[in-house]
């Protein structure tokens, strides 16, 4: 792992602890663009947290949230992660914390669309066992955006 472990951290339920919310918010909307998605407002977030099929972990380091994952049972297992600091591995933390979420929450897969060209994001769910699985363009910001789809299974 390339991460250096110079930092306390430690790994939260959102929900559970809600005093990271604006935090949350704050480094979501940093990379709103990358997540071909719109800005959202807190008020938003504590709405959309309070749906029973959305969890969310974010890894805190000193305080300062450096990464999060959500997942929204409603949607398949659909998944979205993002982190302060890229290609220091904690991508590849926050997808291992979720695999044990949707696995405890009896889900028989997670899944994720992403840029064709985000290479990061492609790189971090291939080399954690993602199989890709499609592709699907999207429009954003009146662009075509091409995008692939990535998959896991959590049986067995
Ligand atoms: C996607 C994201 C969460 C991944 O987190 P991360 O901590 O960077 O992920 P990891 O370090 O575990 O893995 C990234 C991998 O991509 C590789 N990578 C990054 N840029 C690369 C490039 N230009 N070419 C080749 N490989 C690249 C890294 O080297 C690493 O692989 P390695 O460990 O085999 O070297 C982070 O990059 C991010 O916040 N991106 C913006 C938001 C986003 O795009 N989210 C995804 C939408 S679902």
């Amino acid at each position: 792992m390339k991460r250096h472990k110079i930092f306390e951290a430690e790994l939260i339920n959102l929900r559970e602890v809600p005093e990271y919310v604006v935090q949350y918010v704050e480094l979501r909307n940093r990379n709103y663009k990358a997540l071909i998605s719109s800005m959202m407002t807190v008020e938003d977030t504590r709405e959309w947290l309070a749906q029973a099929g959305i969890e969310v972990r974010c890894i805190v380091e000193d305080g300062t949230v450096a990464g999060a994952i959500a997942l929204n049972s409603d949607r398949g297992g659909e998944l979205t992660f993002f982190a302060a600091k890229k290609n220091t591995g904690i991508g590849t933390e926050l997808i291992a914390v979720m695999e044990k979420v949707g696995r405890d929450a009896g889900l028989e897969k997670l899944w994720a669309w992403t840029a064709k060209g985000n290479v990061p994001s492609r790189r971090a769910f291939e080399k954690n066992g993602f199989r890709l699985k499609n592709t699907l363009a999207k429009e954003y910001d009146g662009k075509r955006i091409e995008g692939v789809i990535y998959e896991k299974s959590l049986s067995g």
